[in-house]
């Protein structure tokens, strides 16, 4: 950082900070991950200068002869890795990425049938605060009022009497596996595009510890910076039929020009994501997930879905009688960083919600297991049992930082 530092000292001053802590907390956020050192590294190299329009061999500004070889392999390693079809690697993020699927395919005005945020969705999928829900004409489906697991008799139910022209199987909080073959014939008896959208789940696809879309899928999306493990922004995987359409709508479509950095970051995180590490990784994430699962439900938490089958571990706190703001507040004080979340059919205000968020993907990428997760269950307890005991507090980062410094964030990625 040292010419950021020159630069910038204010600024510098801030990047460090947040490295430290990030070094010294427990990062429980089931949407990040802490990435390979070598993917900052290319996320700051010399690709961040070039302006690209257009895709390799076909660009409308001169000097592409380095990034076009960037991009095939991206698109090159991304097709094997996911054995896609087609591969688009341009969309700055998640939600773009969506956008150009929906467009791609659909008129305004079309219906769409996705899953319902508050049961596990995501704004992109039609939720009235986004965009997409002024483009396209959105139903959603929920999960059974008792196992809180998709019911997939209800979404054909839908289907059949919706006649939705897209329908969207894919969640930002959802703990399930998801049932993609039923899906995929759900929406042909229906004559409708399905869309996978694998946001949360892209690593542990791509390490083949869960089940993947892209057999069942017209469209799949996803990000890189989740279980992925890579740099930001987001990818498409679709059939080939569909791929002039697709790539056209991005660009010139949707998107201008495209951060090379970001594409150069993809690839490298497709090749890494062949390794036996990041299998290692993906694989812990999953075993430490129903390890946390099961020590919260020891101690008396209500798991929503009574389980989890990915990375994910959704904790309704209402018989805690705690609220997840007040939940995710407490823990960051205590050194310990997660999401609240809205649950199901939650009556809390929208504002503080009944529910936290828990994402075994950070930790594990540092190396942390069973045992781990044990402590961290124990630690959790602690501060959500205790409220406002500033001592307990202290206490408990103190433990924290124990736990952080034996386990430094790249110790797993450099074994
Ligand atoms: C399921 C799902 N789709 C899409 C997105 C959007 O990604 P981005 O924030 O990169 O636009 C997210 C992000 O949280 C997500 O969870």
């Amino acid at each position: 950082m040292k010419y950021l530092r020159n630069d910038d000292p204010e600024l510098a001053q801030m990047a460090a900070d947040e490295e430290k802590r990030l070094e010294n907390t427990l990062n429980l956020i089931a949407a990040e991950s802490h990435c390979p050192r070598s993917i900052l590294e290319v996320l700051g190299s010399a690709f961040n200068t070039k302006t690209i329009e257009g895709y390799p061999g076909n660009r409308f500004h001169a000097g592409c002869i380095y990034v076009d070889q960037v991009e095939n392999l991206a698109i090159k390693r991304g097709k094997t890795l996911f054995g896609a079809e087609h591969i688009n690697v341009q969309p700055h993020s998640g939600t773009s990425a969506n956008l150009a699927v929906y467009f791609s395919v659909l008129n305004t005005g079309d219906k769409v049938l996705s899953m319902s945020l508050p049961h596990g969705g995501h704004l992109s999928h039609g939720h009235k605060a986004s965009i997409t829900s002024r483009c396209f004409d959105f139903s959603h489906y929920k999960v059974h009022p008792k196992t809180e697991q998709i019911d997939y008799d209800q979404v054909r139910k839908m289907a059949r009497s919706l006649q939705p022209k897209m329908i969207v199987v894919g969640a930002s909080s959802y703990p399930r596996l998801l049932d993609y073959e039923k899906m995929g014939k759900i929406a042909k008896e229906v004559s409708a595009f399905l869309l996978a959208d694998m946001a949360h789940l892209a690593g542990l696809v791509a390490a083949k510890v869960i089940p993947s879309p892209v057999p069942h899928c017209d469209f799949v999306t996803f990000t890189c910076y989740k279980t992925m493990m890579g740099g930001r922004g987001g990818v498409i995987l679709c059939k080939k039929r569909f791929a002039k359409r697709l790539d056209q709508t991005i660009f010139p479509g949707c998107q201008g020009t495209s951060a090379v950095n970001l594409i150069a970051a993809k690839a490298l995180i497709f090749k890494l994501a062949q390794t036996d590490k990041f299998m290692r990784v993906q694989k812990k994430t999953l075993e430490n997930a129903k390890a946390l699962a099961k020590n919260f439900k020891e101690k008396g938490y209500r798991i929503i879905s009574g389980g989890t089958d990915n990375h994910q571990v959704l904790i309704d706190l209402t018989c805690k009688k705690i609220s997840g703001k007040a939940a995710e507040e407490s823990l960051e004080s205590a050194g310990i960083i997660l999401n609240r979340n809205v649950v199901p059919e939650d009556e809390e205000n929208p504002g503080k919600v009944s529910g936290i968020r828990i994402g075994t993907n950070a930790v594990s990428a540092r190396g942390m297991g069973k045992p781990q997760m044990d402590r961290i269950a124990d630690l959790v307890d602690q501060v959500l049992m205790n409220p406002e005991k500033i001592q307990v507090y202290k206490k408990v980062k103190h433990d924290v930082l124990t736990l952080c410094n034996a386990f430094p964030i790249g110790m797993e990625w450099s074994k």
